[in-house]
């Protein structure tokens, strides 16, 4: 794992490179007043929607609410990951992006040039008659062609113990293991990982071999060997052939999921470039969160039989977390005894692209899978349809996606959709992992932060006092994430502030709060948020009292008597709350 990129950094970042020059060498920008304006690279449009702000250093489209500070835009428009990103910035920038030391070692590149190094190896080795031994033969007879092999680089790991540790002996010992190519056993015997297999390299996105697949000619165990796990190769996060579909297509509107090696291989070459295998392991939100970055649609094409049936639900519910509006998921099988590469080379391209246009949407299948077996002319039916529907529909983002899904729950159960959603509702507030999510802040703390966003200075007028009540009454909300920021670490303009949430969920609520201009400015606007500021105290106190109020209704023990009565002595309005 790299080390951790400083705050400090990116923020200046940010604040260094302007955001028109980011985005205007890549989407051609026209002034309409302060701002600038364009086509909204984000979703199809006739009249420009998308807008940039660069005072404030953001974009914002009117149509589609894409936003964000030009980090964001080069995540979203280039579809870079996070780091790629910085370093993008960076680049622009004329400067080096530095690593936190720490727990975290740096990523070590020297495993890039050593697996490069080996590819290398591997491809020349299938070419050399003395080493392939049937491996050349072995890909004739199962139809891949000699081009595909190519934009693959399959090469071949050549039989005996150190072929390769012998080939690349200009490397320490020790990083050959660590990269996954040599193997250690128990007596400290070191030795070539893959031996006698047809080995097909899994490239990152940026197109660097991190890993290898390796299969063998025959019918020995196992079939596959895959790179174990190492710093630069994760299987829950590496997809195989999306840097060559990317390289392939410009656009990837949809892209297919399938299980093995040779299914990517064989689609590529017959006219389905856009596919995508996870490494023997199963589909993970991690994969989805990755696809989706590059395409709005994915298809998952499974073998059709129990394992595949089981892997195909997985899926679903690791991918059901990511389901954002405008994104979609499908299935499809392939029958008893087929898999993607044979059925390709059966049916051929168009047999197979009819089967992928008629593949069945995640929300078919979803309810066709938990329907299975259940005649719904009964209650019990209905109910247990709710049960096993209810967790898995709680784990859709908010929005309209989930929103259609309710609806079919109620007329497929029969159900209310205001019962289910209360019972989405409470589901995800004890999910765990919700914690991460932007918790939702009133209007008046929303509108308190717009202005404090425009003006941070607006909060210099604070007392001390005031500053204090704020603090605890704001506690663990995005209002007092903001009020640290500009209090404590005094940063003093929208950008800067923008730019330290930038990574974290709060980001795009931030970005959002800062694309209404308050119609105060001046003093006015400073004594609207002093105001603002009191009536969200008194606020906060009053819910904090209605909360023990109800609790004391439901259990009047005298010691949370005790505790309401001092609470309520300790504020000054005495009849402004519930009694118990
Ligand atoms: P399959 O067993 O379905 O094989 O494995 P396949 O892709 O059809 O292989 P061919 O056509 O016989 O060559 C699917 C995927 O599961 C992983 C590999 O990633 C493989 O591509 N796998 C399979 C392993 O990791 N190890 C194994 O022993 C078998
Ligand atoms: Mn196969």
């Amino acid at each position: 794992m790299p080390g951790r990129i400083p705050q400090s950094f990116i923020n200046d970042l940010i604040e260094r490179v302007d955001i028109v020059e980011v985005i205007d060498s890549r989407v051609s920008l026209k002034r309409a007043g302060k701002n600038l304006q364009a086509l909204c690279p984000f979703h199809e449009e006739k009249t420009p929607s998308f807008s940039v702000n660069s005072e404030k250093q953001f974009y914002y489209c009117f149509g589609c609410g894409a936003t964000g500070t030009s980090l964001r835009f080069l995540m979203e428009y280039e579809r870079l990951e996070f780091v790629e990103a910085i370093e993008t910035l960076a680049r622009i920038a004329g400067v080096e992006v530095p690593r936190e030391a720490g727990i975290q070692k740096p990523v070590d590149t020297d495993l890039y040039e050593i697996l490069s190094t080996a590819d290398r190896y591997y491809r020349s080795v299938i070419r050399d008659h003395a080493l392939s031994g049937n491996a050349i033969e072995y890909l004739r007879d199962r139809g891949v062609t000699g081009v595909a092999a190519r934009d693959f680089g399959i090469g071949f790991a050549p039989a005996g113990w150190d072929g390769l540790k012998s080939a690349l002996a200009q490397f320490p010992e020790n990083k050959l293991v660590d990269a996954g190519l040599l193997v250690r056993n128990d007596a400290g015997r070191v030795y070539d990982r893959f031996r006698e297999r047809i080995t097909f390299p899994i490239r990152d996105t940026r197109g660097r071999v991190v890993g290898f697949g390796g299969r063998v000619l025959g019918d020995e165990k196992p079939k596959y060997l895959n790179s174990p796990e190492t710093e630069v190769f994760q299987k829950s996060r590496e997809l195989y052939g999306l840097f060559e579909a990317r390289r392939a297509l410009r656009e990837l509107p949809r892209l297919l999921v399938v299980e093995g090696y040779m299914d990517v291989v064989a689609l590529a070459q017959h006219g389905v470039p856009n596919v995508v295998a996870t490494l023997g392991t199963a589909t993970s939100q991690a994969h989805f969160e990755k696809l989706f970055r590059y395409t709005r649609e994915i298809v998952c094409c499974f073998d059709g039989d129990s394992a595949g049936r089981a892997a195909a639900w997985k899926a679903l519910s690791s991918a059901f977390p990511v389901l954002h509006e405008g994104r979609q998921l499908r299935f499809m099988f392939v029958g008893e005894g087929d898999d993607p590469d044979t059925l390709i080379r059966s049916e051929g391209e168009a047999k197979f692209k009819q089967l992928v246009e008629a593949s069945v949407s995640a929300g078919d299948y979803f309810f066709n899978e938990i329907g299975t077996g259940l005649d719904l002319s009964s209650m019990d039916a209905r109910a247990r349809l709710a049960d096993l529907a209810l967790p898995l529909i709680g784990k859709l983002p908010n929005g309209l996606y989930r929103r259609m899904m309710v609806e079919r729950l109620s007329q497929e159960a029969q159900i209310s959709i205001a019962a289910i959603e209360k019972k989405v509702g409470v589901s995800f507030r004890t999910r765990p992992s919700q914690s991460t999510a932007v918790p939702l802040e009133s209007k008046i703390a929303r509108k308190l932060m717009g202005y404090l966003l425009h003006e941070p200075a607006i909060a210099e007028d604070l007392s001390p006092e005031i500053r204090e009540e704020l603090f605890a009454a704001s506690s663990d909300t995005l209002f007092s994430q903001l009020l640290k920021r500009v209090l404590e670490q005094n940063l003093t303009d929208t950008s800067t502030i923008l730019a330290s949430f930038v990574g974290e969920p709060a980001h795009e609520v931030m970005v959002g709060l800062t694309t209404t201009t308050p119609s105060l400015a001046g003093a006015a606007l400073r004594n609207e948020f002093i105001d603002g500021v009191h009536r969200f105290i008194d606020e906060r106190s009053r819910d904090a009292h209605r909360a023990l109020a109800r609790d004391l209704r439901e259990d009047d023990s005298s010691e949370r008597l005790a505790v309401y009565w001092k609470a309520r002595r300790a504020t000054d309005s005495g009849n402004d709350f519930e009694t118990p």
